[in-house]
């Protein structure tokens, strides 16, 4: 089991710890970064691994914005004719191929890589060492024989203590950038928080009556979670900057009461924005923790069930460790859920979803 068991003693000492760190991100300033666009690009090619993603949507229009050229990688034809990649050039490879990432970096002589790579199912371990790991280690490898200038890995802010798969591999390729490539390749490391759609997972089963899920209290951890578009012009703003070279970045969104919360807060910011009374499903943590344990034991013996616990350990990682980085950008988890208001979106379990991937939500908003 990757966590620690929680006593009965530490349930109410994680509240109290949460409900001060809250209080006292409500009542600091997070000067780290002045949020706003920097730097301006005059044509140079940035090319994007991991661009098709939800990240990546946002991020090529914001190059083509701020006037880089951007290009990105793409596994589907289909990527050629979206909208999100207008201005962009579209070039078709697979990433964990490196070939192909060879040639996207011979055809294109891009300046600056950009890695958004994630493997879609993180409960899939293959998977996520193929694409967490060694695809990107692909367009590592490309970008040092291509001579950029600058390799921008997007990471995950939960690499401080990374106990699920991908975490594992985001660590291990951010070791190789500064220990293997140091000298080779200039790179910048990005570390976000959350996403709004992982926060707002639930809000069609909330829309549909159901109640929202919380263990115990729902209040052992705090998040700052980013909205893609600051998080686009963050990244940005890093592209072929002198002072981001050798850097670990990590970002959130706003220190604000809308923005800074725990799961209990996330569920009911989302029954005030659909103006329905608060209604939580409490699961105690300690009946969680034996059911990790049970599958856990069983998955050793029956392979299929390992992915199974990964869900549920996965569900609690979430809910214990405190994801609070220097604030970046303006928008705020309550204003995405206003827009999510009107919207239809896949709903269902969460393991459902964890099997569908990480495509869940509309990727307009
Ligand atoms: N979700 C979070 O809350 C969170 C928090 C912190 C950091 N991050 C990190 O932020 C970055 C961007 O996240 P995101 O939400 O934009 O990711 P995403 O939407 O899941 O996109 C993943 C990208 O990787 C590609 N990919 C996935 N599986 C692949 C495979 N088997 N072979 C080749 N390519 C594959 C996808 O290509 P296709 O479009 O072809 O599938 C897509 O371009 C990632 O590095 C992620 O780990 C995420």
């Amino acid at each position: 089991m990757a966590f620690s068991t929680i006593t009965n003693l530490d349930v109410a000492a994680h509240q109290k710890k949460s409900a001060e760190l809250k209080a006292r991100l409500h009542s600091s300033e997070s000067t780290t970064y002045v949020t706003g666009p920097t730097g301006n690009g005059n044509g140079e090619v940035v090319l994007l691994l991991g661009g098709t993603g939800y990240i990546g949507r946002a991020v090529v229009p914001e190059l083509v914005k701020r006037g880089y050229k951007p290009v990105v990688l793409a596994r589907s034809e289909s990527a050629k004719g979206e909208a999100e990649f207008e201005g962009a050039d579209v070039v078709i490879g697979d990433p964990t191929r490196l070939g192909d990432v060879q040639r996207a970096v011979t055809q294109t002589s891009p300046q600056v890589v950009i890695s958004l790579l994630s493997g879609r199912r993180p409960n899939d371990a293959e998977e996520c060492r193929q694409v967490d790991h060694e695809a990107i280690g692909n367009g590592i490898k490309a970008a040092v024989e291509g001579e950029v200038k600058q390799f921008i890995h997007i990471s995950d802010f939960g690499a401080y203590r990374p106990e699920l798969i991908p975490q594992v591999y985001k660590l291990q390729v951010e070791g190789e950038l500064m220990g293997r490539h140091h000298g080779d390749l200039d790179w910048t490391i990005i570390r976000p928080t959350a996403y709004y759609p992982y926060l707002s997972m639930t809000f069609g089963d909330v829309k549909n009556g159901e109640k929202y899920r919380i263990f115990d209290h729902g209040e052992y951890s705090v998040v700052n979670p980013i909205a893609r578009e600051d998080l686009a012009e963050f990244i940005v703003n890093q592209v072929l900057d002198p002072h981001a070279i050798g850097r670990i970045l990590p970002v959130g969104g706003p220190w604000t009461p809308d923005n800074t919360v725990t799961l209990k807060d996330a569920g009911q910011m989302m029954f005030d924005v659909l103006g329905k009374p608060a209604e939580f499903d409490v699961v105690t943590m300690a009946s969680w923790d034996k059911k990790i344990a049970n599958l856990t034991r069983a998955g050793k013996l029956y392979k299929k069930l390992a992915p199974v616990a990964f869900y549920l350990e996965a569900a609690k990682y979430w809910s214990v460790v405190d994801h609070v980085a220097p604030a970046y950008g303006t928008r705020t988890l309550r204003g995405f859920m206003e827009k999510l208001k009107d919207r239809e979106f896949p709903t269902g379990s969460f393991r459902e979803r964890m099997k569908s991937g990480t495509n869940v939500m509309p990727t307009d908003i």
